[in-house]
């Protein structure tokens, strides 16, 4: 009988952008980033490992369809799982599964794939996750997962988490981080607007790799802007300071899709619609004369909303006074509210 594990992961939303690697292979980033990582349930992928002696491959299906699995970023998250497992058996340690096993993975998403809603995040941190249950490995798997795609490492933790950049060659202290955790902060509330569900033109990992390439504002914002705002979040998230995690939140998606504008040939995001939400924001807050919402853009024009629970019904009344549902009865608003508590 196949030995099985199943697990899910949920998406995180950076509100400190990553956007450029130092390193292609081992995936280590040119600036340190943070995100709050949804509630479980809402927007998550969930994977099922089996390992059996039975298999005669490593084989991987995703939402349904067998995929490649000669893929390396997939090669290195099996490769470092084994060799960790492999290693715990060395010290002593019995394992769930036998090394030299094959696995089947399945992995299934509650909602659009590569559509810019960090699908790559959860699938990957999901993935890790359970490989290491079937081999039964411990301890910080976020240094895995993020060979698998840099922003898995920071579905790896609940709440609010930072991804360090590091500074070793070998990207040993390039890891993810618990800066609070979900209770901190109760009342705060993700919306997920969706424009579009449809596949992003230019995937996250080649669009950076672009824009390291040619983007002076790209390199002047790892260098002088991060590090700073790096610091500002965090106290902002500390202290609940809803104004100035929104207003650094907005600010940091703007700096990152500018940065795509300034990328030769130039990449863009943001549609017509995600410019409308945009604007709608701030009309929002100049109205009330203090900042109640925020939004914040990833590599889709799908808007992810910050604002705190009081406010909800009644921003989701404007939305949809602006936004009817479609033709289709489609609902521009998706998965309300996303979470309970972050
Ligand atoms: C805009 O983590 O998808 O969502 O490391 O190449 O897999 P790879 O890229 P990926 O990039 C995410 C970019 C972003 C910003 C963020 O999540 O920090």
């Amino acid at each position: 009988n196949p030995y099985l594990v199943s697990c899910s992961a949920p998406v995180n939303i950076a509100v400190i952008k990553y956007w450029g690697k130092r390193d292609e292979d081992l995936i280590l980033p040119i600036n340190s980033s943070l995100s709050v990582t949804l509630h479980q349930d809402q927007l998550k992928t969930t994977t099922t490992v089996a390992v059996s002696r039975l298999f005669k491959e490593d084989r991987l299906w995703l939402n349904g369809k067998e995929e490649d699995i000669t893929h390396p970023r997939l090669q290195s998250c099996l490769r470092e799982i084994r060799r960790l497992a492999r290693k715990r058996r060395n010290d002593g340690n019995p394992d769930s599964a036998g090394l030299s096993h094959k696995v089947h993975i399945c992995s299934v998403n509650n909602f659009p794939t590569a559509a810019g809603l960090a699908s790559s995040a959860a699938g990957f941190a999901c993935l890790v996750y359970s490989l290491a249950q079937a081999f039964g490995v411990e301890g910080d798997l976020s240094g895995i997962a993020r060979q698998g795609s840099g922003s898995a490492c920071r579905s790896m933790y609940g709440g609010f988490v930072e991804w360090k950049m590091g500074s070793r060659e070998d990207g040993k202290d390039s890891v993810a981080q618990q800066v609070e955790p979900e209770s901190h902060w109760p009342e705060l509330r993700i919306l997920v607007l969706v424009a579009s569900a449809k596949r992003k033109p230019i995937g996250s990992t080649s669009g950076m790799q672009t824009s390291v390439q040619t983007s002076l504002l790209l390199k002047h914002r790892a260098e002088s802007v991060v590090p700073r705002r790096m610091d500002e979040m965090t106290e902002a998230i500390r202290r609940k300071d809803f104004p100035a995690f929104a207003e650094l939140t907005m600010k940091d998606s703007n700096q990152f899709h500018a940065s795509c504008l300034d990328t030769y040939p130039p990449i863009f995001y943001l549609s017509s619609v995600s410019q409308q939400v945009i604007h709608l924001v701030h009309r929002y807050n100049r109205h009330y004369g203090e900042t109640r919402v925020a939004y914040s853009f990833d590599a889709g024009p799908n808007a992810v909303i910050f604002t705190s629970q009081q406010h909800v019904p009644e921003f989701v009344q404007v939305v949809q006074h602006f936004f009817p549902p479609d033709a289709n009865g489609e609902d521009f608003i998706k998965g309300l509210p996303v979470t309970d508590a972050v």
